[in-house]
């Protein structure tokens, strides 16, 4: 029995006459233990879909499934009750920007026993040492003298793993973690990463990691998921998409790295950007960055295609053989 099962899973904001599709129809499967990456450019719906994940989509937006289950239960029929009580619990998220989740008003240890104190009893004594613990666990140095610290007080990488406290303070079977590395400089980007998986690995926790870096995927992640304008383009296994990605948006993604541009002077990069909700093109989102669009690209939204461990959402899959260093979105 897989841990987390999502069908067409699709979030709107903007009114009932004019809906914006930030999510549209995302499918995911994750099992107990397993590492997925969502990865995709800036706007294309990831923080999205793990805020839907959560049951954190706030009115306005409206959140529609064809299933949502997590070890077995219907997320969709449970009372908002229940949901709360899992959330935290049992499906946990570190949010993309630390400083907007970390109350600048509290201490640390206070904003890390009330997170335990909602999930299970205990005297202020013995959450303070859980707190203890929870710091030297996400190796925060000099623990016990940052207790009493104010978010304000602590550097960006502190806060980051304060946030991982939190979230795996009450032990989560699935933690959600967008942009954890994002807003740190590389030697932390790194040790956090680590910190990140090491914990992921001990606990045996699912973890699905929001990027926008493939190089991070690629480094720790068994599944990706490539995501574009609300929409998947491609998933599957990461050895697969990364020596030969069928879909052209995953190849111009993985043509961007670095390690595909040594010797060059310039990275390759994609030109344009992601549509906003209020100019998705009709047809395959993608095709006015693509290349290799054709007359029915512009008109018919493909379907996602299965191949062997993976989906394809385009109407002319790459060819397996061909690697990814072959730019083929337009220059
Ligand atoms: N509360 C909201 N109301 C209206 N539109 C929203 C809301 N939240 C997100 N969106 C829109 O949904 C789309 C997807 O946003 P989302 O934040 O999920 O993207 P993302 O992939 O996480 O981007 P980033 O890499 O910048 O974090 C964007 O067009 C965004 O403007
Ligand atoms: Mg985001």
């Amino acid at each position: 029995m897989a841990l987390l099962e999502i069908e067409n899973l699709s979030v709107m904001f903007g009114s009932a006459s004019r809906p914006l599709r930030a999510l549209d129809g995302l499918d995911l499967c994750m099992e107990q233990g397993e590492v997925v990456g969502i990865v995709g450019e800036s706007g294309s719906g990831k923080s999205t879909a793990g805020l839907a994940l959560m049951g954190l989509i706030d009115y306005p937006g409206r959140v529609t499934a064809r299933r949502m289950s997590f070890a077995d239960r219907d997320l969709l029929m449970m009372p908002e009750s229940e949901r709360q009580t899992l959330r935290g619990k049992d499906i946990a998220m570190i949010f993309q920007d630390p400083l907007a989740s970390l109350n600048p008003c509290f201490s640390i240890a206070y904003q890390l026993e009330e997170t335990l104190r909602v999930h299970q009893a205990g005297t202020r004594a013995e959450l303070r040492s859980q707190t203890l613990a929870l710091l030297r666990l996400v190796e925060i140095p000099d623990a016990e003298q940052r207790l009493d610290a104010y978010p304000h007080q602590l550097s960006g990488g502190m806060c980051q793993r304060v946030m991982l406290a939190m979230a795996i303070a009450c032990n989560p079977r699935l933690l959600i973690a967008d942009e954890p590395t994002t807003a740190l400089d590389v030697t932390v980007q790194a040790q956090m990463l680590e910190l990140l998986t090491g914990l992921q690995k001990q606990r045996g926790m699912a973890l699905l990691l929001i990027t926008h870096d493939l190089g991070v995927v690629a480094q720790v992640a068994h599944r990706v998921v490539v995501m574009y304008a609300g929409q998947v383009m491609e998933q599957g296994r990461v050895p697969d998409i990364f020596d030969a990605p069928r879909h052209p948006y995953t190849q111009a993604l993985l043509a961007s790295l670095p390690e595909y541009n040594v010797g060059r002077k310039r990275l390759a990069t994609i030109p344009g950007n992601v549509p906003s909700q209020h100019e998705r093109p009709q047809g395959c989102v993608l095709h006015p960055r693509c290349s290799n669009a054709q007359e029915i690209c512009r008109t018919l939204v493909p379907d996602p295609a299965e191949f062997p461990n993976a989906l394809v959402r385009c109407h002319f899959p790459l060819d397996k053989t061909v690697g990814p260093c072959k730019q083929n979105l337009t220059a």
